[in-house]
């Protein structure tokens, strides 16, 4: 695929993707490999709303990101697994070692009883096994949910619940830092409760003691490598499904967000290349043949768990036919230098990272950076939230040594790849801006009504007014959820959920999110989510969560907790609160602070006024606004007197 090399090149191509916007998609998704072409392009109405790419397009997206490179780099790394233990010997799993490895889970799933259009949940550490599996449910049609190994049995089983997923693929434990971590016992009390799953694969990773139940699991070791190591691929319809992840939303529980192949393919490989300019003509010799000065390497230090690792760790990197980094570590672990190191040793080239680890690293001293060169660096990259200015200068001070350009990319789990973002080295950047959108992404701002906002130095809540590719195609199981939560607040628009931006160069930056749901380190988290487990405890009458300002987590999670009178011990009561968090979602949703308050600010039709208790959490009490409309004005003084 032919890459944009100049700003004036992506001007020109961004104009041709608004002005012909068929041709342009038609023109980048020839170079991929279809068994039968598409005979439309693009049906869309966002109403219904209803998305349809590249459609009677058949083809398997593996053999894209696989079996297509095969002729000229099976050679080739795909991977470098870099353990959580550094004196783990790396394993480098070659574009070969990959094809042959994901069909024999390919052929073990299927001799399992999986087929096409079946649900796979993977609950899996970052061991290259977990994306093994994911492309080999890809190969036999089979949709894959990946639920993030740090979810707890209850958030687990509901997600398994939600799409009826017939096998679970998981490990005995992990490791993350200095800790083991339980898995498979966690998969054992989520099935209690989980019907529909028939059979359980576990891949010895710790050799930790675990439960076997007979006729239900099975051992990897014992059957995948018995499996043969071709597997044709199922031929897919563009539009089939390729995976669920769920992800939270401004209400109820987490949502199960669809993406289909076609579409997910074309625009994940395009924006891979584009945003990250790695270098193709070199990616697409054969790594014997490489100048070894010019090897490129990505990493991105995602879990496959979130959609950055489903796009920019699984999919895109590989369908570019790119060598990455996997890594089941934790930047801080054995100290703070782990990323550093590891970038050193591998010679990484692009670094891609979250704004909260980099914040993290920041706060521990340039003494943890100091040993190391980073000199192969290029790239550096950042993704999850908005990246403070002074986080950026830092990075780009210390860790890009002021030649490395730093893409600031903006996306979601339903954009399922970047939609804003300046192309490294080739289109402007700017400290704390995600600046352009790519080609084909029509981005606009709009006020409360739903009024477009015109013109630069402008605010307002970003909405997207055309498809592109790899957006969400559904919500699980549940139509009118994906039109209520997205295309409803404003007629005939994609509404992101976030507040924005656009400076007097038409820069776009994302000031964060609009709605009800947290960004909490990266990782998104609906306040309804939080509040719904704490109110699980038995001495919690009601409870208001909102995010406030943390300065390494980026946001906090602030929860105002209503307790009998009579519930004295209220440390102890916090404790208990945290500990029926982690039950209930898992150690990212453990609120920081819990304030115990008598009442919460509620209108007369029994709303929670949230914007008064952000205030609050952020510390501002200065104006909070008119108060006269609450049923009992006089709550708010005892809040923010009892403020922590
Ligand atoms: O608020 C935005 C923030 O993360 C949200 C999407 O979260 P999730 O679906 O978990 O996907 C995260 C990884 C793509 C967005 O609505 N966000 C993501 N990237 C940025 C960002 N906010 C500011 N700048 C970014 N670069």
């Amino acid at each position: 695929m032919k890459t944009i090399t100049s700003f004036e090149q992506y001007k020109a191509d961004y104009k041709k993707s608004i002005e012909d916007p068929e041709t342009f998609w038609t023109d980048i998704a020839n170079d991929f490999l279809w068994k039968q072409k598409w005979t439309k392009t693009l049906e869309w109405n966002f109403d219904s709303p209803e998305v349809k790419w590249f459609i009677d397009g058949k083809f398997n997206i593996t053999e894209n990101a696989i079996d297509r490179h095969l002729a000229t780099k099976a050679d080739k790394t795909a991977f470098i697994w870099e353990a959580n233990d550094e004196n783990h010997l790396p394993r480098k799993i070659t574009y070969q070692n990959l094809h042959d490895e994901v069909c024999k889970i390919a052929n073990t799933l299927k001799s399992l009883g999986i087929n096409k259009g079946d649900r796979v949940c993977i609950y899996m550490p970052m061991i290259p096994e977990a994306v093994f599996a994911m492309l080999a449910c890809a190969r036999i049609g089979a949709v894959h949910s990946v639920v993030f190994a740090g979810f707890s049995a209850s958030a687990l089983a509901g997600r398994i619940q939600d799409s009826d997923c017939k096998i679970v693929l998981t490990t005995d434990g992990a490791y993350r830092g200095a800790k083991d971590i339980v898995i498979k016992a966690l998969v054992d009390e989520a099935l209690e409760i989980c019907p529909s799953v028939q059979k359980v694969l576990v891949y010895k990773h710790t050799h930790s003691a675990i439960n076997i139940i007979e006729g239900r699991d099975v051992i990897w070791q014992d059957v995948v490598p018995n499996a043969l190591s071709v597997c044709e691929a199922e031929l897919m319809d563009s539009e089939d499904v390729l995976f669920i992840l769920y992800t939270s939303g401004s209400t109820g529980k987490p949502k199960g967000v669809v993406h289909t192949c076609g579409g997910y393919m074309v625009y994940t490989c395009y924006t891979f290349q584009n945003v990250f300019q790695m270098d193709s003509s070199v990616s697409s010799l054969p790594e014997g043949e490489m100048p070894k000065a010019e090897r490129e390497l990505f990493w991105c230090t995602a879990d496959v768990g979130w959609i950055t690792g489903h796009s920019y760790i699984a999919y895109g990197p590989l369908l570019a036919g790119a060598s990455s980094i996997l890594f089941e570590g934790v930047p801080t672990f054995p100290d703070a230098g782990r990323f550093w190191k590891v970038i050193d040793k591998h010679k990484v080239t692009h670094f891609y990272t979250a704004p909260t680890a980099i914040r993290a690293l920041e706060a521990q001293g340039l003494d943890f950076v100091k040993p190391y060169k980073l000199d192969t660096l290029k790239v550096l990259g950042s993704v999850g939230e908005p990246i403070n200015e002074e986080a950026w200068q830092w990075y780009h001070k210390n860790i890009g040594k002021e030649k490395c350009p730093i893409v600031d990319t903006w996306w979601q789990t339903e954009t399922g790849g970047i939609l804003i973002s300046s192309l490294a080295g080739v289109t402007p950047s700017k400290p704390s801006f995600a600046t352009l959108p790519m080609p084909g992404i029509q981005p606009l701002l709009v006020d409360e009504k739903g009024n477009e906002i015109l013109g630069n130095n402008v605010e307002g809540n970003l909405c997207i007014k055309f498809p592109w590719p790899s957006m969400i195609r559904t919500t699980y199981g549940d139509h009118n959820r994906c039109k209520q939560e997205y295309f409803s607040t404003y007629k005939g628009l994609y509404f992101t959920g976030d507040g924005c931006r656009r400076d007097e160069n038409g820069f776009y930056r994302i000031t964060g999110r609009v709605d009800d749901v947290m960004n909490i380190s990266g990782h998104r988290i609906g306040t309804a989510e939080v509040e719904s487990a704490i109110n699980m405890h038995i001495d919690v009458v009601e409870s208001a969560v909102v995010g406030y300002p943390h300065d390494i987590k980026g946001q906090g999670i602030y929860a105002f907790v209503i307790v009998p009178s009579t519930t004295k011990n209220h440390d102890s009561l916090r404790q208990e609160i945290i500990a029926e968090v982690n039950k209930i979602i898992g150690p990212i949703a453990k609120p920081d602070k819990i304030q115990i308050v008598t009442g919460l600010p509620k209108t007369r039709s029994g709303k929670i006024m949230r914007r008064i208790l952000r205030k609050v959490a952020e510390g501002d009490v200065s104006d909070l606004g008119d108060t006269s409309t609450l049923l009992d004005p006089s709550v708010v003084d005892e809040i923010v007197n009892g403020k922590i």
